[in-house]
């Protein structure tokens, strides 16, 4: 979880025995560096690093002033005035040599991969460092694309995930398979273990992930609202208010789909092209910034899943420790019939 994420987060989870991942796609090689030497003096258990392999952008000054003229009066609600040109806050791991030298230097037992794959010649270093990769999929295409580059496992991505779809081209028509349908269908179809993400919450969900063919689940909603986290407090009350049961995508914060809290992003109307992520990022950041300052806290990136509603907001190894039991909990009820546990057999 990109910005969300931190060190602490990662090696509570890893130390509580799941495998905590740190989001170094919207940083650059030296502040990856920092973090994984943090989350490495925290831990020696496994961890992994995830990584943004999105398309570099296309900068076309048409679309990028006509998408700040379009949010001009936004910022004029709040007394400031919109930014004069978009920057790309972060670059593509497709063009990042820096930090792929850094994760060929400091080897994290896994990396993984959001909106597409880099090279083979890439994954052949890596995987020379002895590091496990996986990918999101959000479709057989895709996954079909993860399982022929050789990864070691696939991230299914339903349409109820929290944060950033993972589609590899935002352009493309997006089936929006839910993560049930997404999970069963890749462990039919996926010869590579598949790991179910999208609306987990519990043990309840874990267990019927597992039941659907997943080696495992993958939870990003369910941990934002712990004390690890670098969620801010605007976040943190959303993720309690009543924006958490409306939760909807948008593509107008960061230029590529992603699932946030209901608030003011969805009284705009659907129907602009913004800039290539993550040039709409660097204006989406703006506006925020402009509101924020005037006590609007509206427009923030406060990625959340639909099963929003039902986080529990506690340290992040009490979390794994509930989470465990949980599914320990459906595995015993589902053994033993009918009974009213936490599983709702
Ligand atoms: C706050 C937040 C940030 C996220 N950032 C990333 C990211 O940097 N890389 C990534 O692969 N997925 C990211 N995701 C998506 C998660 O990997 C995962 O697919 C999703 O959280 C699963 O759905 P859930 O949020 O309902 O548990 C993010 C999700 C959230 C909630």
């Amino acid at each position: 979880m990109a910005g969300v994420s931190t060190p602490a987060l990662a090696a509570a989870v890893s130390n509580a025995g799941g495998l905590g991942s740190i989001g170094v796609g919207a940083t650059d090689a030296a502040d990856a560096r920092t973090m994984i030497d943090e989350l490495r003096s925290r831990t020696d258990a496994a961890f992994n690093v995830n990584l943004f392999v999105h398309q570099p952008p296309v900068y076309d000054a048409g679309r990028e002033n006509a998408w700040i003229d379009w949010l001009a009066p936004l910022f004029a609600e709040f007394n400031a005035e919109p930014p004069k040109a978009l920057k790309p806050l972060f670059k593509s791991f497709l063009e990042d040599a820096d930090k792929l030298a850094v994760l060929l230097e400091m080897a994290p037992p896994v990396v993984s991969f959001h909106f597409g794959l880099p090279p083979a010649e890439t994954l052949s270093a890596l995987r020379e460092r002895n590091i496990l990769m996986f990918a999101t999929a959000t479709s057989l295409a895709e996954a079909q694309m993860i399982e022929a580059a050789g990864l070691d496992a696939i991230v299914a991505q339903g349409i109820e995930a929290g944060g950033h779809r993972g589609v590899f081209d935002p352009d493309a028509p997006d089936d929006a398979l839910g993560t049930m349908a997404l999970t069963r269908l890749l462990s039919r179809e996926i010869r590579i273990p598949v790991i179910a993400a999208g609306g987990i919450m519990e043990g309840a969900g874990i267990a019927a992930a597992l039941d659907l063919g997943a080696v495992a689940a993958q939870l990003g909603t369910a941990f934002v609202n712990c004390p690890e986290s670098a969620a801010n407090d605007a976040y943190r009350s959303a993720l309690m208010g009543p924006g958490a049961y409306r939760t909807r995508l948008t593509r107008y914060v960061s230029g590529r789909p992603a699932r946030l809290l209901g608030n003011r992003y969805f009284e705009l109307a659907e129907d602009r092209r913004p800039p290539d992520f993550p040039f709409a990022l660097d204006a989406g950041r703006a506006l925020n910034l402009a509101a924020t300052t005037a006590g609007e806290t509206g427009f923030g990136a406060h990625w959340a899943g639909e099963g929003a509603p039902l986080l529990r907001a506690m340290p992040a190894a009490a979390l794994v420790e509930t989470l465990r039991n949980e599914l320990n909990d459906c595995r015993r009820g589902a053994q033993s019939g009918p009974s009213r546990d936490s599983c709702g057999h």
